[in-house]
């Protein structure tokens, strides 16, 4: 743990941002990072751009920008770098995505186009609605690690670098279970070298990060790096981590209504949520390996945010199901249907319904920069291992074994903002309040 009021190094320099994938989300957050810097657009939904942060007690009126707050880099600082099995340059996959109006793109074409992915580490047993050419060769999972180490420090030495980040943004794996091979470091090295099955690409690049000193988030459920060889590798390397899964349209919603029904205890009868989406990630997960891995991320929230075995006569039996639907004509622009079976005051029923007409990598994109500024000032602050203060960016948060995750969205923006301020060796704050009373 560090200490309160830790020393903190300096973000000197530029910040490289390595992106594994460059669809929907990675071009929305890379074309608005551009758009922002021109005062083209707003950085909205991103807490390290435009959120602030109650310091002292209420009576002291100390409510700064966070980004005035803790020591981040800045938005200029950034340069940005991407793997992904298709050669299209950042403008052109963009465009394809569907996201963003052309009006915008094309203000900021120059910086897009030049934006060309490296050759991906790819497998398609483990994404196989996906074929792509623009993958790289080798004889082991072990010689194609050691060839992302080599291009994360070409691309440190040719942009001048001080520091790096590494965001997982590309498509949904198939569901891999916990395996012996991924117990100890020795084990998941040894496993590499025999191309084990258990080790998928998104390891691989977990992999590479880690032992580059490279800081590493996971947007997808996959399990990439949240097995003990390395989150232990990421310890004793000195490498803040955190995933998985961003939570973004649906999951997002859960986690902001279900802590409102536990706290008026309002007990739950069942949960459905089904979902429309046509990009590519709809595609992907409409193979049923990659819908596993993400139904079991979507699916754990509510179990641990109404707490079953305290409050049985409530949660002990509810029926959740989730449910998503490939269905092109949407686009990006998915929608997504709850619809919540509750009980009141003498066991009355009731019912919610929720229709939410989102945009997956609008929501997204905001998760990504402030990840990658957050994960960056982790590491000047010598943090390192898994980091549970970034619960908040995701649907399945990581932390230690001996932990439950914490889902409660509130609990987690408390978290976040309490450990920014123990890094500044400002009070935490309680909300106990008395004291205004004495
Ligand atoms: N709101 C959201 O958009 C949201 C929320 C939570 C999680 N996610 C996850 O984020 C990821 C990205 O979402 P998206 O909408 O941008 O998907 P996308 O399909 O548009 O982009 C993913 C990209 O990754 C590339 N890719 C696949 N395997 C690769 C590999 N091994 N190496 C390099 N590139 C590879 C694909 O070619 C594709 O271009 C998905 O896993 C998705 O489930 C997205």
């Amino acid at each position: 743990m560090i200490e309160k009021g830790t020393k903190i190094a300096e973000a000197r320099g530029k910040l490289g941002v390595l992106l594994v994938g460059m669809g929907a989300v990675t071009t929305t957050f890379v074309a608005g990072v551009e758009a922002v810097r021109r005062g083209l657009a707003s950085p909205i939904g991103s807490l390290t751009q435009m959120g602030a942060i109650r310091l002292g007690k209420r009576t002291e009126g100390r409510s700064p920008l966070i980004k005035d707050f803790v020591p981040l880099a800045s938005l200029d600082d950034l340069v940005f770098g991407a793997w992904d099995i298709f050669e299209e340059n950042a403008y052109d996959a963009a465009l394809n995505a569907g996201v963003l109006e052309k009006e915008l793109l094309l203000q900021i074409r120059p910086q897009m186009s030049r934006l060309r992915p490296m050759r991906a580490v790819f497998d398609q047993k483990y994404v196989k609605r996906l074929h792509g050419e623009h993958v790289k060769e080798g004889r082991t999972k072990m010689d194609l690690a050691e060839q992302l180490i080599r291009d994360i420090a070409e691309f440190k030495r040719k942009h001048r670098c001080t520091r790096l980040v590494m965001i997982w943004c590309a498509s949904t794996e198939i569901f891999i279970k916990p395996h012996a091979v991924h117990r100890t470091i020795h084990r998941f090295e040894r496993a590499m070298q025999e191309n084990h099955p258990a080790i998928a690409p998104s390891m691989i690049y977990a992999y590479a990060a880690i032992r580059s000193g490279v800081s590493f988030a996971n947007g997808a459920p996959n399990l990439t790096l949240d097995v003990p060889a390395l989150t232990t590798l990421a310890e004793q390397q000195g490498v803040p981590i955190c995933g998985k899964d961003f939570k973004t349209g649906q999951t997002l919603m859960k986690t902001i209504l279900a802590p409102g029904l536990k706290a008026r205890l309002l007990g739950l009868h069942g949960w459905y949520s089904t979902n429309i989406l046509g990009n590519r990630d709809g595609e992907v997960l409409d193979d049923p390996g990659s819908f596993k891995t993400k139904e079991e991320s979507k699916l754990s929230v509510l179990e641990y945010i109404l707490q079953p075995s305290v409050y049985p006569d409530l949660y002990g039996d509810f029926t959740h199901l989730v449910r998503i639907n490939y269905y092109p004509p949407r686009g990006d622009n998915k929608e997504g249907w709850d619809n919540i079976d509750i009980f009141g005051w003498l066991g009355y029923p009731m019912q919610i319904k929720i229709d939410f007409l989102c945009r997956d990598s609008i929501l997204a994109a905001p998760i990504v920069l402030d990840l990658v500024l957050f994960l960056d000032l982790a590491a000047r602050a010598g943090m390192r291992g898994i980091q549970e203060w970034l619960s908040f960016y995701f649907k399945s948060p990581m932390c230690a074994p001996e932990l439950y995750p914490e889902h409660d969205l509130f609990i987690q923006l408390m978290k976040l903002k309490n450990t920014l301020r123990h890094m500044r060796g400002e009070e935490l704050i309680t909300h106990l309040g008395l004291e205004y009373y004495d």
